[in-house]
């Protein structure tokens, strides 16, 4: 397990551009949300995935780490919290926030900010009841104790926050190339791999012997048939509903 005395990303994010790269169908999701915002702040923005191109982008991040590894250095990159975005308000079109609330110290707080500072709002979250229903879950069941899956906001906190008008779902393509939690759906062998367990955080966050015995169990699974008896129909799926779901408010 990593140690706890570092901003998170600082820790677990070392890695992160290795195996989150921006996936071509959730990203036409997300774009399709900001329909015809000019400009567009991205909080939590880590590497810069999922930032349109075309538009006028700011990206707001708070670990080093993250930053580091942004591939495109045309965007104005501001270190800074989603709690307390250094905007005055109705700055920007659209404000964007992907795979991140559940990472915020204070995410009712933080997705004030983003209606302050923004005309709309696009968050790209999971549901946890439903991603808790996610079949990795049975091996490696302390994942639901890791801060970030416990306290991970679903649709009610986000409705305490901004005016939702709409949630999409997001259908996780079988050849998702960013590897999130539930990203390797039909690709168990994918959650033996370190580099994947190490850039999605509820593997990343787990205690080590968690971590070995799940993969363990999931390994001897594979080898035996077992996981393909449960679970081999979903190799025949195209894309999956995991419980990703983008809240649209304005
Ligand atoms: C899973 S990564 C997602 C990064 C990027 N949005 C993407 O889709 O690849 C979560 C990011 O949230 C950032 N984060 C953590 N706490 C935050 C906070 N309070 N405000 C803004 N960002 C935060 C982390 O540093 C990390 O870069």
């Amino acid at each position: 397990m990593v140690s706890s005395d570092q901003p998170l990303y600082e820790r677990i994010g070392r890695s992160y551009a290795k195996t989150r790269q921006e996936d071509p169908s959730v990203a036409k999701d997300i774009h399709a949300c900001l329909d015809h915002s000019r400009s567009v702040l991205n909080v939590g923005a880590g590497t810069g995935n999922y930032e349109p191109h075309g538009r006028f982008v700011v990206a707001v991040e708070p670990s080093p780490e993250m930053l580091k590894q942004r591939q495109d250095r045309s965007r104005r990159v501001v270190r800074g919290v989603a709690e307390a975005l250094p905007f005055p308000d109705a700055a920007f079109d659209a404000a964007m926030a992907v795979l991140t609330i559940h990472h915020w110290t204070d995410c009712l707080a933080g997705l004030r900010e983003l209606r302050r500072v923004s005309l709309r709002q696009v968050v790209f979250f999971f549901e946890p009841l439903r991603v808790h229903e996610f079949w990795a879950l049975e091996y490696f069941p302390e994942s639901i104790d890791v801060p970030s899956e416990q306290n991970a906001p679903g649709e009610d906190v986000i409705r305490q926050a901004l005016p939702v008008r709409e949630i999409r779902p997001v259908l996780v393509p079988r050849d998702c190339v960013d590897g999130f939690g539930a990203a390797f759906w039909a690709r168990p062998e994918a959650y033996l791999d370190p580099d994947v367990q190490a850039g999605m955080s509820w593997l990343a966050l787990l205690p080590e012997d968690a971590l070995k015995r799940g993969s363990e169990r999931l390994a001897d699974d594979l080898a035996s048939g077992a996981w393909e008896r449960r679970f081999g129909h979903l190799r025949r799926l195209d894309s999956y509903d995991a419980g990703y779901r983008i809240a649209i408010a304005d």
